[in-house]
């Protein structure tokens, strides 16, 4: 494996810029060439983060030999179809969530890597977290004891002009793979795959969620309670509940620089919980992991497995059928 390991971007979109940025904090990473449907997007995205090649076409990109790894940054309608562009070309992959729109082209795009043997991951960056590490740590050791309960809400209005994929049903437009699938993941990550879902939403014009509440049940009586919302700015916070003591991780709760409050008797007694932060967005935690899984010559990541983004993917095809949540490319209903 070369010294530097060469990155590649496919759609130089909004994220695109962020995560560009955030790996100029990864040492064992260079931006080796960016692709965009123009040359022009595709040459003033280079320019603006130092991209060592710039090419007006996806298929130039996972053509270009300097690239081991591509980040797939396009809306998740399209994640099927260029992750396996990339596969197909021998490239590495870490793709954008949410990973694809139904767990029928996650799980075909899985067995690709593994029928090809590439590297392939799900950008889930708050499983890379700092501050996430330390609250699973904190949940595991058991000190807030059983978990009863995960309530989590994720709302904003979105800026003027909003764009196409927000609420495009060919894109996966809506709240629920857009921003409800981080709620989903923190009831995942503490409680579990739930043993029955209650779902309900409020169509966009396009018929796809706007608002989206969900009331996830286990048998052994725990609850979680999630809520995404593109009408309404809400207070973007997660709360992990045990019996014998309670988190909240501070509006916005995915991100690096949410704090972490502990109530260790579940009341008042409140403690800020410290952890390490750096520069950036967040997003070099999970491309310093893919580099480390690349190193080692991994296919599959130990941290964010296939098994992990096949469980997210069929949570959030089941909430969708609750809630009537309807895309083309799912079929009849
Ligand atoms: N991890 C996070 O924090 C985070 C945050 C926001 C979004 N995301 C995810 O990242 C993905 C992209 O989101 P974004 O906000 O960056 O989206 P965006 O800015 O609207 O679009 C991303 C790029 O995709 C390319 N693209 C290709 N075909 C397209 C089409 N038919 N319509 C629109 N764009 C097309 C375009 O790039 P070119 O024209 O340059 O080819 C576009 O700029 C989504 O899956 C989203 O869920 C993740």
């Amino acid at each position: 494996m070369k010294q530097q390991i060469g990155w590649g971007i496919l759609g130089c979109g909004h994220i695109a810029a962020k995560f560009a940025s955030d790996l100029s904090h990864v040492a064992d990473a260079e931006l080796a060439a960016v692709g965009a449907r123009s040359q022009v997007n595709a040459d003033s995205f280079a320019k603006e983060f130092s991209a060592g090649r710039s090419h007006g076409s996806y298929e130039a990109l996972v053509g270009d030999e300097s690239v081991d790894v591509i980040y797939v940054a396009t809306p998740h309608g399209l994640h099927h179809q260029h992750v396996m562009l990339c596969l197909e070309n021998r490239k590495a992959v870490l793709c954008e969530k949410a990973f694809a729109i139904n767990s029928r082209e996650a799980q075909e795009m899985i067995s690709m890597a593994k029928l090809k043997n590439i590297f392939l991951m799900e950008a889930l960056w708050t499983k890379f977290l700092p501050n996430f590490a330390v609250v699973r740590n904190m949940v595991a050791t058991g000190v807030l004891g059983d978990i009863r309960s995960v309530l989590v809400n994720f709302g904003f209005i979105p800026r003027q002009p909003v764009t196409t994929r927000i609420y495009e049903p060919a894109l996966g437009g809506g709240t629920m793979l857009d921003i409800g699938i981080y709620n989903v993941f923190m009831v995942l990550s503490f409680l579990g795959r739930p043993d029955s879902i209650v779902a309900s939403m409020e169509p966009a014009e396009t018929g796809v969620d706007k608002q989206c509440a969900v009331t996830l049940k286990y048998k052994s009586g725990a609850f979680a309670q999630i809520f995404s919302s593109f009408t309404t700015h809400l207070p973007t916070e997660a709360c992990i509940n045990g019996n014998r003591g309670r988190i909240r991780l501070t509006h916005r709760f995915y991100s690096p620089a949410a704090d972490i409050e502990y109530f260790p008797d579940g009341i008042d007694s409140r403690q800020i919980i410290p952890f390490p932060q750096e520069t950036g967005f967040g997003y070099q935690h999970e491309a310093r992991h893919v580099c480390e899984c690349l190193r080692q010559g991994l296919t599959e990541s130990p941290v964010m497995t296939h098994a992990d983004t096949m469980e997210l993917m069929e949570t959030l095809d089941a909430i969708r059928k609750a809630a009537g949540i309807h895309y083309p490319v799912d079929g009849p209903v």
